[in-house]
C-alpha cells in the first residue's frame, strides 16, 4: 500500500498525511506548488506510485470562489477529473472529497446520499460538477462529502479563529439560521483512511446538528472554564439576512450519516470540539 495525498497544505490534507505516517501506513503528500492535481504529466507521475489517493486539494473559499471563477473550477471540477482518469488508468484507488454545499438546504429532513443536488453557490456548483466527472471517468470512485470542518491545519482552523475573535471582540455575531454537524478534521482523517477501499458516495461529519451561533458559543464557553484569554461579552445570534456574504449559503445541510455509520463508528461533535481544543 502507498497512499499518496494530495493538497498537504491544507487543513484536512495535512493532518491526514501526519495520520498516516504516524500509524506507520506508507503514504507521500504533494503540495499545490508541486502538484496541480489538474496537471495531466505530474498526476500522471505520481499515480504511478501509488495504490490509493485521497484528494483533499481543492479551491474551498466560499466567497472568493464566487470571483475565482477559472481556478475554482480547475481545482474542483478539473482537478478530481484528471486524478479519476489517471486512477483508473493506474488502478489506483480514488477517494475524493466534496461538501454540504451541493445541496441547497430547503430539506425537511438530514440528507442522504442520494437526495436531489442544487448547489445555491459557485463553489457548490463546482464541487458538485467535480463529484459528476470524477464518477462518469472513473465509477468505483469513493466520494465522501463532509461538511463543516474544524480543527485542521493552517490559518483556516475554525476553533482558533473563534478563540483569536473572543479574545478580541467583547460583542461578536454569528449566524443562528445557518444549520449542520460540524466534522473534526482528526475524525474526518479516521475516516477517509478507513473508507480507502470503498466506492459510491458517502455523508460524513460529527453527530449532532446545530446552528454556527451555536457552535461559537460552545467554543466560547470552553475558552471561559479554561481561563483563556478572552474580553467577549456577549455573542448574539443574528439571522442570516443580517450577514450578507458574496455567496449564497444554505440554511441547512445536516447530514443523514447512517451509510457510513454500517462501516465506522462516529462520535458527537461536543466530545470532538473538546479532544480539539484540549490538543491546542
Ligand atoms: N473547510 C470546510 O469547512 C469544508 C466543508 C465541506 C467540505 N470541505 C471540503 O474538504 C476538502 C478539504 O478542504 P480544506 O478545508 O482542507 O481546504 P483548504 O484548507 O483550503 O485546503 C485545500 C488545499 O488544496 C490546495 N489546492 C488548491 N487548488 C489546487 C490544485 N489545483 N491542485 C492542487 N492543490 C490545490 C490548496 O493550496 P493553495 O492554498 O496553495 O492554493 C490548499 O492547500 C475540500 O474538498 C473541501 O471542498 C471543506
Amino acid at each position: 500500500m502507498n497512499i499518496w495525498v494530495t493538497g498537504t497544505n491544507g487543513q484536512v490534507g495535512r493532518v491526514l498525511l501526519d495520520l498516516l505516517k504516524k500509524r506507520g501506513i506508507p503514504a507521500f503528500g504533494t503540495t499545490h506548488a508541486e502538484v496541480d492535481i489538474a496537471d495531466e504529466k505530474a498526476v500522471r507521475q505520481q499515480m504511478q506510485k501509488a495504490t490509493h489517493v485521497i484528494n483533499p486539494a481543492a479551491y474551498a473559499q466560499v466567497d472568493p470562489a464566487e470571483t475565482e471563477r477559472e481556478a475554482s473550477f480547475r481545482a474542483n471540477v478539473s482537478g478530481p477529473e484528471m486524478l479519476a482518469k489517471a486512477a483508473r488508468e493506474f488502478g489506483t484507488r480514488l477517494v475524493h472529497i466534496s461538501t454540504d454545499y451541493v445541496f441547497d438546504g430547503k430539506s425537511n429532513r438530514p440528507y442522504r446520499e442520494e437526495d436531489e443536488t442544487n448547489p445555491l453557490n459557485w463553489y457548490g456548483y463546482t464541487k458538485r460538477e467535480g463529484e459528476i466527472r470524477a464518477l462518469n471517468a472513473y465509477p468505483e470512485t469513493c466520494i465522501v462529502r463532509v461538511s463543516w470542518v474544524f480543527g485542521g491545519h493552517g490559518a483556516r482552523h475554525y476553533v482558533a479563529q473563534v478563540l483569536r475573535l473572543v479574545s478580541q471582540n467583547k460583542t461578536l455575531r454569528f449566524v443562528d439560521d445557518q444549520i449542520g454537524r460540524p466534522t473534526y478534521a482528526l475524525d474526518f482523517a479516521e475516516a477517509l483512511i478507513a473508507l480507502r477501499d470503498c466506492q459510491g458516495i458517502y455523508h460524513y461529519s460529527n453527530s449532532g446538528s446545530l446552528s454556527k451561533y451555536a457552535f461559537a458559543r460552545a467554543i466560547w464557553e470552553w475558552a471561559q472554564q479554561k481561563s483563556l484569554p478572552t474580553i467577549c461579552e456577549q455573542i448574539v445570534p443574528i439571522p442570516s439576512v443580517e450577514f450578507p456574504t458574496p455567496a449564497k449559503r444554505p440554511l441547512f445541510t445536516s447530514f443523514d450519516t447512517s451509510k457510513v455509520e454500517k462501516l465506522i463508528s462516529i462520535r458527537p461533535w461536543r466530545e470532538a470540539l473538546t479532544d480539539c481544543m484540549n490538543r491546542l
